[in-house]
C-alpha cells in the first residue's frame, strides 16, 4: 500500500506554497498554523508572514505584538506566542539553526507529536508518522479496527499500526499522501471507488466504510453568558489587554458574566472606580470556542470621566483584538449608522 500510496501522491498532490520548501523553518510555520485550521484559511496568512519574517533569526527579533497582529483573525492566539518563544529558544539553546531530529524538534513550545512528525518527515525525511484526525480516520478504515478512535489507547494503537508502515519508505510522500488522501478521498463519506489502496482496505472489504470510524467523545460546550460592555469617551473605545487565560495578549472590551448592564455597571466601578452611563442595548452577540461557547449580550456605556486605555477606532484596526471582540465591535459600528 506504501507504493501505491506515493505514486498517487505523486500524482494527485494539493499545491500549497509550503510544499515548494524543504526549508524546516518555513515547514515549521506552517504546521503551526494547520493546526486546527484548514489548509484554506492557512494560505494567506502564510504567505503574509514569510514575507515578513522568512526565517528564525527575524522571527526570533520581532515584536510579540506585530506577529500576534499577523496571527489575528487565524484563531488559538497561544500558537503565535509559543512561536515567538521557540524562536528564540532556536537562537538560544540550538545556535540559531532549527533543530535537527525528532526528539529535540518536540522541545519546540507548541509542538505536539503530530507537528513533530510532520516537521521531521517533510523536512528531514526522517520515518516517523504524524497522526492527526484524518489518519486516525484512514487506519481505523484500512485495518477495520472497531474501537473507539477517540481513545488514547487505540490512538497509540494506530500510532503503532502507522510507524511499522512507513519504515522504508519515503516519509514525506507517505505522511503528505495520507494527509491529501484524508482530504480528499477517505473522508466522512469515503469516495472508496477512487482509492489508492482500497485493495488493501479491509473496511472497503467488509464494507464498513460508512460505520467506521468509531468516534465518539464526550466533550461538552460549556454557555457562558455575558454583558459586554462598548465603553466610549470622546469618540475613544475602552479595551483591556488580557494578561491570561484564553485570550491571552488579544485586546478586548470589557465583560461580566453578570445577568444585567446595571450588574455590569457596579462591577465596573468595583474594578476600575470610575462611573458609567448606561446609553443603549446593541445586540446578543455570539462566539463559539472548542469548548465554549460566549453569549453576549452588548451594551454602550460612556464614561463619565477619561480613563487610561482609550483607543480611537484607527488604533483599534493596528492592535489584536480577539474575533469574538471583533464581532462585538462591527455589531456596535453597524447599529450605530
Ligand atoms: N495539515 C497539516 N499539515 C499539513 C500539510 N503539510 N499539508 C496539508 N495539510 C496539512
Amino acid at each position: 500500500m506504501q507504493n501505491e500510496l506515493i505514486l498517487w501522491y505523486q500524482e494527485n498532490k494539493r499545491d500549497f506554497p509550503w510544499r515548494h520548501t524543504n526549508d524546516p523553518y518555513k515547514i515549521w510555520i506552517s504546521e503551526i498554523m494547520l493546526q486546527q485550521t484548514t489548509t484554506e484559511a492557512v494560505i494567506p496568512y502564510y504567505l503574509r508572514f514569510m514575507d515578513t519574517y522568512d526565517n528564525v533569526q527575524s522571527l526570533a527579533q520581532a515584536q510579540e505584538e506585530d506577529v500576534y497582529k499577523l496571527w489575528e483573525g487565524l484563531g488559538y492566539y497561544r500558537r503565535a506566542k509559543y512561536l515567538c518563544i521557540s524562536a528564540k529558544m532556536i537562537e538560544d539553546d540550538f545556535h540559531g539553526e532549527f533543530p535537527k531530529n525528532y526528539e529535540e524538534v518536540l522541545k519546540l513550545k507548541g509542538v505536539g507529536t503530530y507537528t513533530a512528525g510532520a516537521i521531521c518527515s517533510i523536512a528531514y525525511g526522517i520515518e516517523v508518522p504524524a497522526i492527526d484526525g484524518n489518519v486516525l480516520r484512514i487506519m481505523a478504515r484500512y485495518y477495520g479496527l472497531k474501537d473507539n478512535i477517540a481513545l488514547n489507547t487505540t490512538q497509540k494503537q494506530i500510532y503503532t499500526l502507522t510507524a511499522h508502515l512507513i519504515k522504508g519508505y519515503n516519509a514525506s510522500m507517505f505522511n503528505q499522501g495520507l494527509m491529501d488522501l484524508g482530504a480528499m478521498v477517505c473522508t466522512q463519506r469515503p469516495k472508496c471507488h477512487i482509492c489508492p489502496i482500497n485493495k488493501h482496505c479491509l473496511a472497503y472489504q467488509q464494507n464498513l466504510q460508512n460505520i467506521l470510524p468509531i468516534n465518539i467523545k464526550n466533550i461538552k460546550k460549556t454557555n457562558h453568558y455575558y454583558i459586554t460592555g462598548i465603553i466610549t469617551y470622546n469618540q475613544q473605545y475602552l479595551l483591556i489587554k488580557n494578561t491570561s487565560g484564553l485570550l491571552e495578549n488579544l485586546y478586548g472590551f470589557i465583560q461580566y458574566e453578570c445577568e444585567s448592564p446595571y450588574t455590569f455597571m457596579e462591577l465596573f466601578e468595583q474594578e476600575y472606580h470610575h462611573s458609567l452611563s448606561l446609553i443603549s442595548y446593541v445586540k446578543e452577540v455570539k462566539h463559539t470556542f472548542t469548548h465554549r461557547k460566549w453569549i453576549m449580550h452588548v451594551y454602550h456605556f460612556v464614561l463619565n470621566n477619561p480613563i487610561d486605555h482609550l483607543y480611537t477606532l484607527e488604533d483599534i484596526y493596528q492592535i489584536p483584538m480577539s474575533t469574538a471582540h471583533q464581532k462585538v465591535l462591527k455589531a456596535y459600528l453597524k447599529a450605530d449608522d
